[in-house]
Order: C-alpha cells, then sequence, then structure tokens
C-alpha cells in the first residue's frame, strides 16, 4: 500500500482497505511509544502546522507525533503567518513547501486545505474545516476498535446532537467506509446534508452498513454500540446562536438513561473540548444567559465507567502519527 507523497483532506478519498492499514500503523506507533522505542525515522524532516481556528489536541497531536518521528515542527497561531490577509493561499502553499516536508492546516474552508494541497509538493493534512475533521475519524475508530473488541462490522455508532457538523460527517463517511451502522440522531433543522448523504448511503449499503437519519432519541436504545456526541455550536459559528441550538438540542444531552438503555457494553465517545461543567467561561457565560449547567453530555455520564474521551484524545497522536509517517515516507520531493 502506497501513500507516499499523498494529501489527507477527506476520509472518502481513502479506500476501507487503506483506512484499515493506517489503524494498524497507529496501533504499532502506540505499542512503540508505550515500551518506549524510538521511532524517530526522519530526523531530516520538518513539518509546519498552520490554525485559522484554535486548537488544545490537533496541535499538540501534530507537534508530538512530529517530535516522536525525529522532525522539526513550526507552529504558526490563527495571527501568526500572512495567510489569507496579505498573501494568497496560494503562494503560501508554494513558499511552505519549499521549507517543509509537510503542512497541516486547521481553518474554515475545505476549498482553502484543498487548495493548499493543490499548490504544495508536499503532503497536506487536514486539521479540520467546517466541512469535516477526518483524523479525529481515524483516532474515534481506533478507539472503537479497542474499546468494542476488534472488528466494528455490523456493529452501531450514534451521532446525537448537532448531526450536521463536520465531526459527524466524518464519522459518517468513516462508517460507511468500515462498515459499521451510523445513526445521526438529532433534530430535523440540525440534519446531514443530502450531498453527504448521498455520497455516504451507496458506500455503507456496499460495505453491508446502514446509515439512519432520526430526531428519535429512542432509536438508539438496544441499538447503540457507541453513543458520541459534540458541542451544539462549533469553533466559527455565530454565538448569537446558542438560544436557538439549546432550545433544538436539549433533548439531544447525552445523559445516564441513555447509556444504560443501549447496547450492553455501549461506550461513551466526544472530540472533546466539552461542556459538561461550568468549569469554562464560555460554560459560565451560557448558564448564565441561558441557566443550563450541563451542555451536550451529563457530567454523569462524562465521568462514568461508559466514557472513554481520554483515550480517544491520546488516540488522536497515535493515528496523527501514521498519517504523517505513510504519506512523508520516501521522498516526495518530486512532486505528487
Ligand atoms: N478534538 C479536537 O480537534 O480538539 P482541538 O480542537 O483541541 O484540537
Ligand atoms: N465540531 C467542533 C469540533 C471540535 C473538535 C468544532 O468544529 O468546533
Amino acid at each position: 500500500m502506497d501513500f507516499a507523497g499523498k494529501d489527507f483532506l477527506r476520509i472518502l478519498d481513502f479506500s476501507e482497505e487503506e483506512l484499515h492499514y493506517m489503524l494498524n500503523v497507529a496501533k504499532k506507533f502506540k505499542e512503540m511509544k508505550k515500551k518506549g522505542q524510538n521511532h524517530k525515522y526522519f530526523p531530516n524532516k520538518n513539518i509546519a502546522i498552520v490554525f485559522e481556528k484554535t486548537s488544545t489536541r490537533t496541535r499538540c497531536a501534530f507537534e508530538v507525533a512530529g517530535y516522536d518521528l525525529g522532525m522539526g515542527v513550526t507552529y504558526l497561531d490563527p495571527t501568526g503567518s500572512q495567510m489569507g490577509h496579505k498573501e494568497s493561499t496560494a503562494d503560501t502553499a508554494r513558499v511552505l513547501a519549499r521549507f517543509y516536508d509537510g503542512i497541516e492546516f486547521r481553518g474554515f474552508k475545505q476549498e482553502t486545505v484543498e487548495e493548499l494541497a493543490k499548490y504544495a509538493d508536499v503532503p497536506v493534512w487536514n486539521g479540520l474545516t467546517d466541512s469535516c475533521h477526518p483524523t479525529q475519524a481515524l483516532a474515534d475508530f481506533m478507539t472503537m476498535e479497542e474499546k468494542l473488541g476488534g472488528n466494528l462490522k455490523g456493529k452501531t455508532l450514534a451521532f446525537v446532537g448537532d448531526t450536521h457538523n463536520n465531526v459527524s460527517n466524518s464519522l459518517m463517511a468513516m462508517s460507511a467506509k468500515m462498515g459499521m451502522n451510523y445513526i445521526a440522531c438529532g433534530p430535523k433543522e440540525l440534519k446531514p446534508s443530502d450531498e453527504i448523504l448521498a455520497i455516504c448511503q451507496p458506500i455503507a449499503k456496499k460495505n453491508g452498513a446502514k446509515i439512519t437519519v432520526t430526531d428519535d432519541i429512542n432509536k438508539l436504545k438496544e441499538t447503540a454500540d457507541a453513543i458520541y456526541t459534540d458541542v451544539w455550536l462549533s469553533l466559527g459559528e455565530d454565538k448569537e446562536k446558542w438560544g436557538e441550538r439549546i432550545e433544538q438540542l436539549e433533548p439531544y444531552r447525552v445523559t445516564m438513561e441513555m447509556m444504560q438503555t443501549a447496547r450492553p457494553g455501549a461506550i461513551f465517545l466526544h472530540c472533546l473540548p466539552s461542556f459538561h461543567d461550568l468549569n469554562t467561561s464560555v460554560a459560565k457565560d451560557v448558564n448564565e444567559k441561558f441557566g443550563i449547567s450541563e451542555m451536550e453530555v451529563t457530567n454523569e455520564v462524562f465521568e462514568s465507567k461508559y466514557s472513554v474521551v481520554f483515550d480517544e484524545a491520546e488516540n488522536r497522536m497515535h493515528t496523527i502519527k501514521a498519517v504523517m509517517y505513510l504519506t512523508l515516507y520516501g521522498d516526495n520531493k518530486g512532486g505528487k
């Protein structure tokens, strides 16, 4: 399997076999890291990680994975480069590609990361856009494989809440590819786009899986092996929308009852960060304005035995390392 020089922009760009392969490489790296085995394979390579939106996990995962592989890493924060205001994406891509062997980008438009990839002759990795979060989906599937016993074919992942967001889009694509049933459970106003459904449904069918879109939380009962949620307002969305979102999404908060009535052995996942208590300034503001003290998940579920959220966060690093290792392997400087 040859990934050398490829970009990692969307889950849909990869086959089921390629995605499995990436997960297996990530598991190998996890083992090596736990055993303290050196894997500084790229001492002569450097990468740039460029953020138009803020991040904790994605930034740190790329940075640590880069160091573990022996590489130099440059972090450009949302105000730290000329890109977008003084320099076009195409020009930035061609400049960065002269210095670096790979470029990560997190930002608003999917078109921006695609334009970077078009103009940079080194691999470009998508660290989240408004429409997808592919490295997150890889980590989530690695975590589910670890916690649900290997093969996920025929098992069911239920995403509850804002089912038209970037994380849900990538999870739906990944489920379809991996033959896992996917339930998008949320209010009609926030259902997945017809476009993404039209792409994913035939892939799911081919792989023996089903995608269900519903506004009924009872559909999760005795069905869901994994229940996933995400924030009700994503990075870059208008804060004025909080009131409307709370009204739409309160019935979809993940509760203990939801977990207890799902399939035996069910697990709870969240990409994080999460508003499960009042220990953040955003949660405090929302509490003052709207009177709620927990948002997409109760604190009880977040802290419960069902929750695998910190294993999931750790797996961001191992999966991102696998993506970088596979796409950087060999001499990519000849162009993509
Ligand atoms: N899950 C995730 O992408 O987290 P960050 O926004 O902290 O990178
Ligand atoms: N949907 C969230 C995911 C954060 C990791 C956002 O885009 O803010």
